[in-house]
């Protein structure tokens, strides 16, 4: 496929960035989107539209791009029949003193998806969802301290855990300074490391009888280590802690009942965001009867989660990813996806591939020290970009990725590693790169 010739200017997005740098703390809100992650000066920073599998930017760049809204777009932008349901529950009303049938259908339709539930609360956001399944999970057991794996928001209860040492280095960013976060909170959040049964083992003997719940990612791209989930199931039960599958960026992906279907281990609670709308604020935690149940004497409450808005668009969502058979496409969409880049760094003669299920994969550079690898990141995204793609290493797939999208991103990615292979033999990357490396991207320990 032919690429158009490289005339690649996000001069009004760099504009529009230094208003928002004197008007906005962080730039963005969420920290993915903040454009040091990308290649700063080359990556768009601002859409006008976006629609299907692509993104059209403020200087008139059109993209393909497989970031997916960071998570939330999985049948694709501006989903015909999602914005439809959206437009007709507009045009009844956002939101009233009154609550819709809408918001039980939904709970039965997640009751009927997901083994973990038998009810259900809602909420906006996936951090804000997780904060409600800890609270339930403390309000149940009487307990306080949290053992987590992996990333959960932004949130006091989470944050925690950098309070007397930096724990969440490996979860979400080194570094993190809980500036804000209650000293008192100190020791109630503590990180185990995924795939470590004897570490998980040990920290729930040492705290035994304080634990309320374990609180996990329980996969994201790669598969768990052969008994890993099924061990902390049993290690949960054991000790009497309420187990909680965070499954925002999981969810709808490898299985719509999320990985619990996929690997055939039930939690207690689980929590589900993103993916559940196809880009409309929406999240629900659910979960068995006795655990959830409780919930009803806890003072969980706020307006916006009754919004009928979010509950249209997942209720469209659900629907149209079972009729559309959305796992089953990803996992083709994957294999083939898979195939391309394997053969575009053999063409280029690099050290790189996916990694990962077919459904949800990661692209990986073999081989190089930390140092070099963030360069190489960066270089990746910002020759991407310069072609039209927005692609990093880490991506989502959604329903609207075809044919055209994989051959315009196949085309792109072999110039990209040929300029890095280039890069690498003659030690000039810095020379390639066009703006600074990306700042530190979440790492994950759940991959
Ligand atoms: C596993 C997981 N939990 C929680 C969150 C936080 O969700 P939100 O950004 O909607 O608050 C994310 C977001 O990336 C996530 O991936």
């Amino acid at each position: 496929m032919e690429i158009p010739a490289i005339s690649h200017s996000v001069k009004r997005s760099l504009e529009i960035c230094e208003r928002a740098r004197q008007l906005i703390p962080g730039i963005t809100q969420l920290l993915s989107r903040r454009p040091t992650r990308a290649a700063l000066g080359v990556s768009p920073i601002y859409a006008a539209r976006a629609k299907g599998c692509k993104i059209w930017d403020v200087d008139g760049n059109e993209y393909v791009d497989w970031m997916s809204g960071v998570g939330p777009i999985i049948l694709g932008y501006a989903d015909e029949v999602v914005d439809e349901a959206v437009r007709e529950q507009i045009s009844r009303g956002s939101i009233s003193t009154l609550v819709s049938e809408a918001s039980v259908e939904l709970a039965e339709e997640l009751v009927r998806l997901i083994p973990s539930a038998e009810m259900v609360r809602y909420a906006k956001g996936g951090g804000e969802a997780c904060a409600v399944a800890v609270r339930i999970a403390r309000g149940v057991t009487g307990r306080d301290k949290v053992l987590f794996c992996g990333y959960h928001g932004w949130h006091d209860w989470y944050l925690a855990a950098n309070l007397g040492g930096e724990r969440l280095d490996d979860h979400l960013l080194p570094g993190i300074e809980p500036i804000g976060v209650p000293r008192c909170l100190e020791g109630t959040a503590l990180p185990f490391k995924y795939g470590d049964l004897n570490l998980l083992e040990d920290l729930l003997k040492k705290h035994e009888g304080q634990v309320a719940c374990i609180i996990m990612e329980p996969m994201r791209s790669e598969e768990p280590p052969p008994g890993f989930l099924e061990g902390v199931r049993q290690l949960a039960t054991h000790h009497g802690v309420v187990l909680i599958f965070d499954e925002v960026s999981s969810g709808f992906r490898i299985a719509l009942g999320g990985v619990q279907e996929y690997t055939g281990v039930v939690p207690d609670l689980s929590v589900f965001a993103k993916a559940i709308s196809n880009g409309y604020p929406m999240a629900a935690v659910v979960g068995r009867r006795e655990f959830m149940e409780p919930a009803s004497r806890m003072f969980i409450s706020s307006a916006y989660w009754d919004d009928n808005i979010g509950i249209a668009a997942a209720l469209a969502t659900l629907r149209e990813l079972e009729r559309r058979q959305a796992p089953a496409y990803f996992e083709q969409l994957g294999a083939d996806f898979k195939e391309r880049i394997a053969r575009a760094a053999q063409a280029a003669g690099l050290d790189a591939g996916c990694a990962g299920v077919a459904a949800h994969p990661g692209i990986r550079f073999g081989g190089l020290d930390p140092q070099t690898l963030r360069k190489v990141h960066t270089l990746f995204i910002q020759e991407n970009a310069r072609r039209g793609v927005i692609l990093p290493p880490g991506f989502f797939f959604n329903c609207a990725h075809d044919q055209e999208a994989l051959d315009h991103t196949e085309a792109a990615v072999r110039e990209s590693f040929a300029l890095i292979k280039e890069g690498l033999e003659r030690d000039n990357l810095d020379q390639l790169l066009e703006c600074p490396p990306q700042e530190d991207l979440f790492r994950r320990m759940v991959r």
